[in-house]
């Protein structure tokens, strides 16, 4: 069985990891967050790889594609299920070309799932979602603008891309969690994707 794949991409504060819980739930997906992978092999101390992963996520910046495919790649196949939610990947051009390299005549990408949120409204989430100990070294104004800037100028134009394939199914995530589920279930119901 070829594994399906939806990537999620959009703003940091876009709200990808609730609604990604929502299809996990519904949908039995498994959910695979390359800023979750990073975060976790970032406490691993044996990992050679810790210190530069907590110097990349503080400066907003992505981290080489061969740590996070790898990450990807040995989550998917520990996981034994063929169906995946990749959340926060491909960021940018090298995340695009790596994974182009290693992984992606290996899967079948049903579809790019884009949170598409105004910057005003992902600040004010991540700064709540920091106020309220998300514990992330990230949730502060200094790394959230630079968070911002890499998402316009390095992630926006792979959404871009995958938009001229025809593969990008856009969401208004600046409504409530409730509202954004429905525009998602009609989505999955669109690409005839049954709920377990
Ligand atoms: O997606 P999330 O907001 O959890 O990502 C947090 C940070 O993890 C990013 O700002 C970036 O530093 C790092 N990351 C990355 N490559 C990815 C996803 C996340 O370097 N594909
Ligand atoms: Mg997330």
């Amino acid at each position: 069985m070829v594994p399906k794949v939806i990537f999620v991409l959009g703003g940091p504060g876009a709200g990808k990891g609730t609604q990604c819980q929502n299809i996990v739930k519904k949908y039995g997906f498994i959910h695979l967050s390359a800023g979750d992978l990073l975060r976790e092999e970032r406490r691993n101390p044996n990992s050679e790889y810790g210190e530069l992963i907590e110097n990349y996520i503080r400066e907003g910046l992505i981290v080489p594609v061969d740590i996070t495919c790898s990450l990807l790649e040995r989550a998917m196949s520990l996981s034994g299920k063929d169906s995946f939610i990749i959340d926060g990947f491909p960021r940018n051009q090298d995340n695009f070309d790596g994974w182009k390299r290693r992984m992606a005549h290996k899967v079948n990408l049903l579809f790019v799932l884009f949170f598409d949120c105004p910057l005003e409204i992902c600040t004010e989430r991540c700064l709540r979602r920091g106020a309220e100990g998300s514990g992330r070294a990230d949730d502060n104004i200094e790394s959230l603008q630079k968070r911002f800037n890499i998402y316009l100028q390095e992630t926006k134009p792979i959404i871009d891309y995958y938009n001229t394939l025809n593969l990008v199914e856009r969401i208004d995530a600046s409504n409530g969690p409730n509202e954004v589920f429905e525009e998602i279930q009609n989505i999955f119901k669109a690409h005839n994707l049954q709920s377990q």
